[in-house]
């Protein structure tokens, strides 16, 4: 595409003195900009800043009826010295959203749309993240279909938007799971679970109901022709450390490919860990748990960063699951949350750094 431009319009009335950043809700507070780019005509058109605002939309808008949304979820610290805006590999985030945009048949993002739409918002709305232990500001990209026109076919017109919220920790207690045996994510063969794509969510909320209703924090879901293979937790990877080796799902069509699960596997072979990426049956895991050699568990993702599962759920019985002091989780979460607060090198050069925008350098 030729160069691409993005009109700044700033607000007049920042919302940052009203908000108490120490009892934040997950989600419930945004700052005060949000990029949007509009694709029409057959083309990315220029982006804008603008203040955050609702969006109008006709009660035909194709999205809200078929389903073609996508999102991703990524998150940005400052560096300790509060010099830099500190991003943990956006360019898979990229990556991802346009794996998601090719399975639901819409545009794919030119990388500089992404790229300088995400940076400029980080950099002008950089007073908005939070500096304490666990917080961040959680960055929202997303796209849909915007036309309106009520016949199933994919869109011609979209609608990309990024916006912030600045979060604390999302949920750090351990977690008790549900091992899912009825309903499923996603479809193992040709399915949309590798998507971050709308409808994957809603699929997941009634079984997640009923979970909570019997009292689990999560689903654990299951492959979704014997329910026996373990795919993800909620909204998160799952690793479980069996006698001395790290087992992790490997990746098919219905587990999302997630950024921390891959960090983590990297960072687990720096340090020699042995890392296996297969098949985890609920049988093994039963088994490993009455014979002992289930030392740990944890989940993995942007939000949650990583979290103990402490006991899970099959079968008409419990299983308790050990979360030992200094564990693997607690090794991994150092390391992650070190890198990304730009407290431990990061020798992955997973890092990108923004500089924040202040009036005097304001474009
Ligand atoms: C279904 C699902 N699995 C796993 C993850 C973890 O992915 P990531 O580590 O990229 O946040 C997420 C969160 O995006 C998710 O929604």
């Amino acid at each position: 595409m030729s160069e691409f431009k993005i009109n700044i319009n700033l607000t007049k009335n920042s919302n940052i003195n009203s908000v108490d950043f120490e009892n934040i809700k997950f989600g419930r507070v945004n700052t005060d900009h949000m990029f949007i780019c509009h694709f029409k005509d057959g083309k990315w058109q220029d982006g804008e800043i603008k203040p955050f605002q609702n969006i109008s939309l006709s009660p035909a808008t194709s999205a809200l009826h078929y389903g073609q949304s996508i999102f991703e979820g990524m998150r940005c610290q400052k560096s300790t010295d509060g010099e830099d805006i500190l991003l943990f590999r956006p360019e898979e985030n990229f990556k991802r959203l346009n794996l998601s945009a090719k399975r639901m048949c819409m545009p794919e993002i030119p990388e500089q749309v992404f790229n300088r739409g995400l940076e400029t918002l980080i950099a002008i709305d950089h007073e908005w993240i939070p500096t304490t232990q666990g917080s961040g500001l959680y960055i929202r990209p997303f796209y849909f279909a915007s036309d309106n026109f009520l016949g199933v076919k994919e869109s011609e017109d979209y609608i990309f938007i990024i916006y912030c919220c600045p979060v604390n920790a999302y949920y750090s207690n351990p977690l008790s799971v549900w091992v899912e045996q009825r309903y499923s994510r996603a479809t193992k063969q040709g399915g949309v679970g590798y998507a971050k794509c709308a409808g994957n969510y809603a699929a997941s909320m009634y079984p997640a109901k009923l979970a909570k209703e019997k009292g689990y924090d999560q689903v654990m879901w299951t492959d979704s022709e014997k329910h026996e293979l373990i795919e993800e937790t909620g909204t998160t990877n799952i690793f479980a450390q069996i006698g001395g080796i790290i087992v992790t799902p490997s990746l098919s069509d219905s587990i999302l490919p997630g950024i921390t699960r891959e960090s983590i596997i990297t960072f687990l072979k720096s340090k020699n860990y042995v890392v296996e990426e297969r098949e985890l049956d609920i049988h093994e895991l039963v088994e490993a748990s009455i014979n002992g050699m289930l030392k740990e568990m944890w989940v993995s993702g942007t939000a949650a960063t990583v979290v103990n599962i402490k006991r899970f759920h099959f079968n008409y019985k419990d299983y308790e699951v050990p979360m030992p002091e200094n564990g693997l989780k607690d090794e991994i979460l150092q390391a992650l949350v070190g890198i990304k607060r730009g407290e431990i090198e990061d020798s992955f050069g997973w890092m990108k750094k923004v500089k924040p925008k202040t009036s005097a350098n304001l474009a």
